[in-house]
């Protein structure tokens, strides 16, 4: 099962094609432009697209030369008329995997779609495999001013120092795995590896013998002796990333090297004995997960001596302008470009914006300003303001649930779920509503005095 984004202005072909596939048991995502496909690929995960060629707005040649610019790994399938063969051929240059002809058959485009599917899984699970990530080595900073990031950044000190299990937990895209790389660059463990491991990568066998190796001979294919990422990571620190996606089988394994530091390689008898630390990563509720009998207790606890939160980008809207300046340095200095300024106008759309995708879908926006804003030297409020939509069936239906209600109720309702959802933190709420906190102020004092408080629940 593959999350398959569709791409056709045609309503017809689009929503066939989608049902299609969604019987094969996929999900499908669909878009019916460009720039609708674009927005959908910067905030979830997509593992293929599927586009039409002629499409007003934006070709399809163009949709995938931007969509490989965000996710150079996506395959993507396009769909041509017989007068445009040529340029989907030309397209498979710039990096499409296929195209297919239309009018297709059923069949056709379910074996494309699962040949393209085998195909970048097994292109994954090769990248997966040499996951050494040395290179991504470098120091990342730890941007944010929020007091939420000031307490973390504590945290990661004091855990630093010790070798102590790390479970970091929150959103997709939140900066695990900055953190993680932040705890392990703080310690006495920066001169040694630090390894990363995919849990929902691999299959269980591969996963096995990716975190513990084996003997030559083990299965077959292991043509081989080879070391595990625990052995690897002797004396420095394991990342385990998404810990909730690991098999049964495999947490009491885990559970294991975590208590007594060892364990055999597969097909072996002998006990290897390392010092790793570990530090894993979760955007599911792991409490969730072991009540539904899915992850082993023990094994919770035993990740889940410190804890770190990383709250939602929504929840820290101050860090945004520290976050886009950041992202505007590195990646002007990636490219040899001039550093871009951002208009005051356009950080507070951003601060206003819930950020689903988080931090990473920040930061695919600004690199997509960067490509696509046409003034010079700066990125305006009006080139990203049509991205930072908050879906218009939402929209849409909760005006209808307001329309017809005095504006005082409206302003009170806005308010509260404003306060609630920045946990009572009034500049936040203040900032994310466009106005001054003296004025927040007065409204909730007079509505005090009113007998009619706004009250926020812990
Ligand atoms: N505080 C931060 N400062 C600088 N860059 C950040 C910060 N937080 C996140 N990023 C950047 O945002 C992107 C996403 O971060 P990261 O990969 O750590 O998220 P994640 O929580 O591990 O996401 P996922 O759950 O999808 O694996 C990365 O490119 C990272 O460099
Ligand atoms: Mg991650």
């Amino acid at each position: 099962m593959a999350r398959i984004l569709v791409c056709d202005d045609q309503d017809l072909m689009r929503d066939s094609l989608a049902s299609l596939l969604a019987r094969e048991g996929h999900e499908v995502v669909a878009a019916g432009d460009g720039p609708q496909a674009l927005q959908r690929l910067a905030i979830g995960k997509i593992d293929l697209m599927i586009t039409d060629l002629k499409m007003p707005r934006m070709t399809g040649i163009e949709l995938l030369t931007e969509a490989k610019k965000l996710r150079p790994e996506l395959p993507v399938v396009l769909m041509t008329a017989f007068a445009t063969v040529q340029t989907a051929v030309e397209a498979m240059k710039l990096g499409a995997y296929d195209y297919i002809q239309k009018p297709f058959e059923g069949d056709e485009i379910k074996m494309l779609v699962d040949r393209t599917l085998e195909h970048s899984r097994l292109k994954h699970e090769n990248a997966a495999l040499k996951s050494v990530v040395a290179d991504a080595q470098a120091p990342r900073p730890l941007i944010g001013i929020s007091a939420e990031m000031d307490e973390i950044k504590k945290k990661i000190d004091l855990v630093a120092k010790s070798s102590v299990t790390v479970l970091v937990r929150g959103e997709s895209g939140t900066g695990k795995e900055v953190v993680a790389r932040a705890i392990h660059a703080a310690g006495d463990r920066r001169e040694r590896p630090m390894l990363a491991v995919n849990c929902a990568a691999l299959s269980e066998n591969l996963l096995e013998s990716e975190l513990f190796g084996h003997e030559k001979g083990a299965f077959t294919g292991a043509d081989k002796t080879r070391r595990g990422r625990f052995e690897l990571a002797d004396g420095g620190t394991l990342l385990l990333d998404e810990i909730s996606e690991i098999a049964p089988g495999l947490q009491a394994k885990l559970l294991r090297v975590l208590q007594e530091s060892s364990f055999e390689r597969v097909g072996s008898s002998t006990t290897q004995v390392v010092d790793v630390r570990v530090v894993a990563t979760t955007n599911r509720d792991l409490e969730e997960e072991v009540a539904a009998g899915r992850f082993r207790q023990d094994l919770f606890y035993r990740l889940n001596v410190v804890p770190i939160d990383l709250p939602a980008l929504r929840e820290r809207v101050e860090d945004i302008p520290d976050l886009v300046r950041h992202f505007l340095h590195r990646i002007a200095r990636r490219d040899q470009a001039a550093f871009r300024h951002i208009e005051p106008e356009a950080l507070r759309l951003m601060q206003r914006y819930p950020w689903p995708g988080n931090v990473r879908e920040l930061q695919n926006i600004v690199e997509r300003a960067i490509i696509l804003e046409t003034s010079p030297g700066v990125i305006r409020a009006e080139t990203i303001s049509p991205w930072l939509r908050i879906p218009t069936n939402n929209n849409v239906a909760a005006a209808q649930d307001l329309a017809g209600k005095p504006l005082a109720d409206i302003e009170k309702q806005v308010i509260k779920s404003t306060l609630e959802r920045f946990r009572g933190h009034r500049v936040k709420t203040a900032t994310a509503l466009g106005i001054g906190v003296r004025t927040l102020g007065m409204k909730l004092k007079k509505w005090k005095e009113d007998g009619e408080p706004v009250e926020v629940g812990a």
